[in-house]
C-alpha cells in the first residue's frame, strides 16, 4: 500500500464538470445538497417518499439501542412491489427491465411485465413449498435473469435471500448455505465462462452432501448442459417445470421496514465469513437514492453494471437500485476479454450504454491491450462512468477518461462495502474530480478519519476510516452474531461505525482510500480473508502450518503469498505418488477446489517456522513488513 499512498499524495489534477452534465444533473449543486444532508433524518425521510408505502413510518430513526439502529420504524413496505409491480401500471409496463447478455452472443429481454409474471410464479411456488417469511433461501446462479427473479419473488414473500457468488466453490458453498440454514437452494446447470460451461451442478451437488438443512432445489436450465439428476436434496425440481402452470397473481407481503431482506456472507478477518444482515425499507432508500444521484439516472439511461449479482455491488447497483427507479439494467455473463478483449466495448455500442459501472481491476486488465480496442468502437452514448472496489490508481483513471468516456463522461469513484449496503463516499457528477479520490461523503453521511483513539487526524494524514452517523442502507448485524457485529465495527472505536479501511483527506477534504487495515486481501476487487486461506492451505494433507499474506499485483491489486510450513518428508516441488503432479500445483488445485477462482495465488514459499506472538497467533504485520522491505515495527510480543 505504501507505494500507491506516495502516488496519490503528488496527484493534483482536477477535472471540473463539464456544463452540460451539469445541466441535467437530477442534482446540480453538489455542496449544496451536501448542506442539506446535515439534517440527515430529514433528508433521508424526504427520499423515503419516492416509495409506495402500504402504511408511512412513524419514526424516521430509532437510535434508542445503539447500535442496533432501526429505519422507518412503523411502516410498511414490499420491495418487489416498488422494483416491478409499481412500473407495470405506468408506461415502463412494456420498457425492457433485464437485458441480459452473453460470450456467446445470446441476449435475452425480459420487459417489467414480463418479470412481473415470472417473479409471481417463483413466489408462489416457494410458497407452494412451505417457505415462510424469514426463512432463507440459497441461491448459487450465474448472471442470469432467473437469478433476478428468485431474488425479487424472496423479497416479494418475505423469504431472506442468500445468493452465493457462482466463482466460489465447494467449501465456500457448504459454510454459507448451513450457516444460514437454507431451506431452498436455487442453482443452474451452469455457466459459461470463456468458451467453457463451469458445472455449477456438480459443485452443488458436492456441496449438497454437507448440507443437510436444504429440501428442495431448483435447478435453471441454463446452458443446455445434460442435467445428472442427484436428488440430494430429497427433491429436484427444473426451473423451467417449476415455473408450468402457476398462477401469475401474489400479493406482496406487507413488510415492516426493518425485516429482513437478505444475508450476503463476506470475509472478515477469522476464519468464518460474516453473514452481513441487510433489511427491507432502509436498503431501499439507500440504493435508490445513491444510484439516482451518483449515476444520474434518467427515463432514457440503459444502465450497466459489470459487478456480479453474487456480490453486494450486483445486489445494489445491478438489481436494486435500477429496478427501483424503473430503468434497463443490462447483466452480462462472461469475463471481460473473451472472445476478445474489445467485448465490453462492443456491448456498449450494440445497446448504446449510458452509464457503466465498474472495477478498477477490470479497467487495469483491459488498459493492457491497448487503445485500440475502445477506440474501434463508438462509445459516445456513454453519459456516466463509475468504479468501485478497490482503490483506483490515477494511471487507470486517465485511461478510463480519455479511452472509455472521451474525457466527457465524469468517473465516479465509489467508496462502499457489503456492510453499508450504498455508496458512502462518492461524487456526483457535478462534482470537480481528481484521479485517485472518492471525494466526499454522500449527503447524509458523517464520514471521518480518526486515530485510535478516535480523534480526527489533521488534514494529509493517514487514519482509520470511520462513520459518525447511521445511514438508511446500513446492515443491521452479522447472522447469528451480536456479539462479532460488536466487536468488528462497533467496539474498536466507541460510537463510530469503523470500515477496516486507512484513508486520508487532503487540503481540499477530499477522500483518498489508502487500502484495509485489517486482514483482508483485495484480489481484483473480491474480499477474501487470509484466515479462509489459511484454513483452505492446512486443510490439505501436506500442510502442517500456513500464513497468508497480500503481495502487489499490477492487474488484480493483491494476491495471495502464502506461507507453508509442511508435514515431514514433503517438499513444494516433489511429485505425488498418485497422481504425478507436483506439491505445489496440487495445493493450488485443493485451494482453487476449498474457495473458488477468487482465491489467486501469486507465490507459494516453504518455510520451517512463522513469525507468531507468545500467545501463539501469526504476526502477519512482520511477514508484510518483510516482503515490502519496511522496518519491522514493534516486535517486542514476537515469540522469536
Ligand atoms: C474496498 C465492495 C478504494 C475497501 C463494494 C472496502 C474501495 C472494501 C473502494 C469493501 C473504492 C471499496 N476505493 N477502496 N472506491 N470501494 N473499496 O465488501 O477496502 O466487497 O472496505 O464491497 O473494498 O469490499 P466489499
Amino acid at each position: 500500500m505504501t507505494k500507491d499512498t506516495t502516488v496519490l499524495l503528488n496527484e493534483k489534477r482536477i477535472f471540473n464538470p463539464n456544463a452540460e452534465t451539469v445541466e441535467k444533473a437530477n442534482v446540480k449543486d453538489w455542496e449544496a445538497e451536501i448542506e442539506k444532508g446535515k439534517d440527515f433524518k430529514r433528508y433521508w425521510a424526504e427520499k423515503a417518499e419516492q416509495f409506495h408505502w402500504f402504511k408511512k413510518w412513524d419514526t424516521v430513526l430509532d437510535d434508542s439501542n445503539k447500535p442496533f439502529y432501526k429505519w422507518f420504524t412503523g411502516g410498511r413496505i414490499n420491495l418487489t412491489y416498488n422494483a416491478v409491480d409499481r412500473w407495470i401500471k405506468t408506461e415502463k409496463r412494456n420498457q425492457v427491465a433485464i437485458l441480459y447478455a452473453n460470450e456467446n452472443g445470446d441476449e435475452k429481454k425480459v420487459t417489467y411485465y414480463e418479470l412481473y409474471l415470472a417473479v409471481n410464479k417463483f413466489a408462489n411456488r416457494l410458497k407452494n413449498l412451505g417457505v415462510k417469511k424469514g426463512e432463507r433461501v440459497a441461491m448459487y446462479l450465474p448472471m442470469c435473469p432467473e437469478l433476478l427473479v428468485a431474488m425479487l419473488a424472496c423479497a416479494k414473500i418475505g423469504a431472506v435471500h442468500n445468493v452465493i457468488y457462482s466463482g466460489l466453490s465447494v467449501g465456500a458453498v457448504v459454510e454459507r448455505i448451513n450457516d444460514s440454514k437454507a431451506k431452498i437452494l436455487v442453482t443452474a446447470d451452469g455457466t459459461f465462462r470463456r468458451g467453457k460451461v463451469i458445472e455449477l451442478k456438480k459443485i452443488t451437488d458436492e456441496a449438497l452432501l454437507r448440507c443437510p438443512t436444504v429440501e428442495t432445489t431448483i435447478v435453471v436450465e441454463h446452458t443446455g448442459t445434460p442435467i445428472k439428476t442427484s436428488d440430494l436434496s430429497g427433491k429436484e425440481i427444473f426451473y423451467r417445470r417449476f415455473m408450468e402452470k402457476e398462477t401469475a397473481e401474489c400479493e406482496p407481503e406487507p413488510m415492516e421496514s426493518e425485516d429482513p431482506l437478505f444475508i450476503l456472507y463476506t470475509s472478515g478477518s477469522t476464519g468464518k465469513p460474516k453473514g452481513v444482515l441487510h433489511t427491507t425499507a432502509g436498503y431501499m432508500v439507500g440504493v435508490a437514492t445513491t444510484t439516482r444521484n451518483i449515476f444520474d439516472i434518467h427515463n432514457d439511461d440503459l444502465w450497466w453494471c459489470t459487478g456480479d449479482v453474487g456480490w453486494i455491488t450486483g445486489h445494489s447497483y445491478a438489481v436494486y437500485g435500477p429496478l427501483l427507479l424503473g430503468t434497463t439494467t443490462l447483466i452480462y455473463e462472461g469475463a471481460p476479454d473473451f472472445p476478445g478483449p474489445g467485448i465490453w466495448w462492443e456491448i456498449v455500442e450494440k445497446y448504446g450504454v449510458t452509464k457503466f459501472y465498474t472495477s478498477p481491476t477490470a479497467i487495469r486488465h483491459l488498459m493492457r491491450y491497448g487503445n485500440k480496442y475502445p477506440n474501434s468502437y463508438d462509445l459516445s452514448s456513454l453519459k456516466v462512468l463509475g468504479t468501485v472496489g478497490e482503490p483506483m490508481n490515477p494511471e487507470a483513471w486517465m485511461w478510463f477518461y480519455k479511452n472509455i468516456g472521451g474525457e466527457k463522461a465524469p468517473i465516479m469513484d465509489t467508496w462502499w462495502q457489503t456492510e453499508t449496503g450504498m455508496h458512502l463516499i462518492a461524487p456526483l457528477p457535478s462534482t470537480a474530480l481528481k484521479p485517485g479520490s472518492v471525494t466526499k461523503p454522500f449527503p447524509g453521511i458523517d464520514a471521518d478519519i480518526v486515530d485510535e483513539e478516535g480523534n480526527s487526524v489533521p488534514l494529509g494524514k493517514g487514519g482509520y476510516l470511520v462513520v459518525r452517523n447511521p445511514w438508511p442502507a446500513m446492515f443491521r448485524t452479522l447472522y447469528k452474531d451480536k456479539q462479532r457485529y460488536l466487536d468488528t465495527y462497533w467496539n474498536k472505536i466507541p460510537g463510530v461505525y469503523t470500515a477496516g479501511d486507512m484513508a486520508r483527506r487532503d487540503e481540499d477534504g477530499y477522500f483518498w482510500i489508502q487500502g484495509r487495515s485489517d486482514d483482508v486481501l483485495k484480489i481484483a476487487g473480491h474480499r477474501v480473508g487470509t484466515a479462509e486461506v489459511e484454513s483452505a492451505f492446512v486443510s490439505h494433507p501436506a500442510v502442517a502450518e500456513a500464513a497468508v499474506i497480500g503481495k502487489s499485483d499490477p492487474i488484480k491489486g493483491q494476491v495471495i503469498k502464502a506461507f507453508v510450513i509442511l508435514k515431514e518428508g514433503y517438499k513444494l516441488k516433489t511429485r505425488l505418488m498418485e497422481n504425478q503432479t507436483k506439491l505445489i500445483e496440487d495445493l493450488e488445485r485443493h485451494l482453487r477446489y476449498e474457495l473458488g477462482p477468487v482465491a489467486v495465488v501469486g507465490e507459494i514459499v516453504q518455510v520451517d517456522s512463522l513469525p507468531k506472538t507468545r500467545s501463539g497467533k501469526i504476526m502477519r504485520r512482520v511477514l508484510r513488513a518483510q516482503e515490502n522491505g519496511e522496518d519491522l515495527g514493534d516486535t517486542s510480543t514476537l515469540e522469536d
